[in-house]
């Protein structure tokens, strides 16, 4: 049963964690112990996470890993990654490699353009709201001057207002969809100012217009907000090979070369015809694309959204990549609008994200897409790779079985014997736990059998 308080985000983070614990916790002094623990040593930094959130009371610590050996467009990157599942940086590091031996990723922009809505309605004409547009365009572009100045400096701003009819679907709906250029930054603020702005020069224009009745000057501004939908900021990242460098990997499955890039490709294929497997095969190029994009301070669940989005753009939700076997060569691709930003935000805020983008060489966002991309291009393959020679648990459960050993309170020489005994058993908590009760026993067995009487 839940217990309701008021004014809960006025106390003081020692008055919060006091509520919580007396309220909530089991073990109220270990709670507060916890909670303390998890704070950073260095108030400044610690301040600058409170400020992050409302209500803050401690930090939730994930493991910020290294996947090397990237080589995109000719530059070699170490690559940040900030994920909890195991064996998610191993696998996009084996690939790194992998590919780094063929030639690297290669991956290009394909556009750049944010996007931002005005949702009003207006009971008039729709005709005739077209027809006063082109001067209500010109009014919204110049009402909102001040705003845009600093982004036009930088070679961004608005780039296009298209006037939307969508009576058709709901009475009075029209929508300003706006095109921007937000440059190096994810806009978020930018853009959602602009809008707002728009939303008071349009009940301006309104009032103002001569010749309008009572009900047309009324245009009602239901919201004004950026879309989370970018299909226009694309990037596309692939890598191709001639199969015979499959030779190694498929002959240690008893497989030829082209019967390996065949089941890959028959993999994807998969993928891009059933939504049930292409949510778990686009799952796993997240993997790989969230990671990057929590480690560099951009905001994750703006991605997943715009990606899976993109992979229904035709009607029915599908892979994001795409394998091909042509003339003896394996090509396999992604393409995936990443709307993500390396200054602003979190970027410059988060110490981590901001040593991130220094280990990637202070990337621009056009850049910091290309990384992105492979990333998940990366995982994915890896994933594919996995699940179509030796399965996926092999390398799981390599993972799984140092958490379980680790949750266990092993010993470095029973995590050993562990691993040992486990590479060719089934790992289960119950089985590794069995294993060491076993150990512990006959040790202590063989302790009492020694000490003298
Ligand atoms: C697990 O996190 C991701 C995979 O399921 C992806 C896939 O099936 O392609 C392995």
């Amino acid at each position: 049963m839940s217990k309701a308080i008021d004014g809960f985000s006025k106390l003081n983070k020692q008055q919060k964690i006091g509520w919580l614990t007396e309220h909530y916790s089991g073990d109220s002094e270990a709670a507060a112990r916890e909670f303390a623990q998890w704070q950073h040593p260095d108030t400044q930094v610690q301040k600058v996470i409170d400020g992050f959130t409302e209500n803050t009371i401690s930090n939730y610590t994930l493991p910020y890993s290294i996947a090397p050996n990237f080589l995109i467009n000719s530059k070699l990157y170490a690559v940040p990654m900030v994920i909890e599942e195991s064996s998610v940086v191993a696998a996009a590091s084996s690939a790194a490699k992998f590919w780094l031996e063929r030639g690297g990723f290669h991956a290009e922009i394909a556009g750049t353009v944010k996007l931002g809505q005005l949702h009003f309605r207006w009971m008039g004409d729709p005709e005739r709201l077209q027809r006063m547009f082109p001067e209500i365009r010109t009014l919204l572009m110049s009402g909102s001057d001040d705003i845009t100045t600093n982004m036009r400096r930088r070679g961004g701003g608005i780039r296009d207002i298209e006037l939307l009819d969508f009576t058709h679907a709901e009475p009075f709906y029209f929508q300003l969809r706006v095109s921007f250029e937000t440059c190096d930054s994810m806009g978020a603020n930018f853009i959602n100012s602009v809008l707002e702005r728009f939303g008071a020069l349009l009940e301006q224009f309104m009032t103002e217009y001569p010749g309008l009745d009572d009900a047309e000057r009324d245009v009602d501004i239901v919201m004004a907000i950026l879309s989370n939908y970018t299909p226009e900021c694309l990037v596309r990242a692939w890598v191709e090979t001639p199969i015979a460098s499959f030779d190694d990997l498929a002959r240690s499955q008893g497989m030829d070369a082209a019967a390996l890039a065949d089941r890959f490709a028959t993999a994807v294929r998969i993928a891009e015809i059933d939504p049930y497997r292409a949510t778990t095969h686009n799952k796993g190029i997240f993997n790989g694309i969230d990671a990057v994009v929590l480690a560099t301070g951009n905001d994750f669940r703006a991605i997943e959204a715009c990606g899976h989005t993109y992979a229904s753009r035709d009607g029915q939700y599908r892979s994001l990549s795409h394998c091909t076997v042509e003339n003896g060569v394996f090509r396999f691709e992604l393409r995936i609008p990443l709307a993500l930003g390396t200054v602003g935000g979190l970027t410059a805020l988060h110490p981590l994200a901001k040593r991130s983008l220094e280990i990637l060489g202070h990337p621009s966002s056009c850049d910091l897409m290309c990384i992105v991309a492979s990333v998940g291009l990366a995982q994915n393959f890896a994933a594919v790779r996995s699940l179509i020679t030796t399965g996926i648990q092999q390398g799981h459960m390599k993972m799984h079985l140092i958490n379980i050993l680790n949750h266990l309170g092993a010993s470095e020489e029973e995590s050993a014997a562990a691993q040992y005994f486990f590479q060719k058993q089934t790992v289960s908590f119950s089985a590794v736990r069995a294993f060491l009760e076993s150990r512990r026993l006959a040790s202590e067995e063989s302790t009492s059998v020694s000490r003298p009487v």
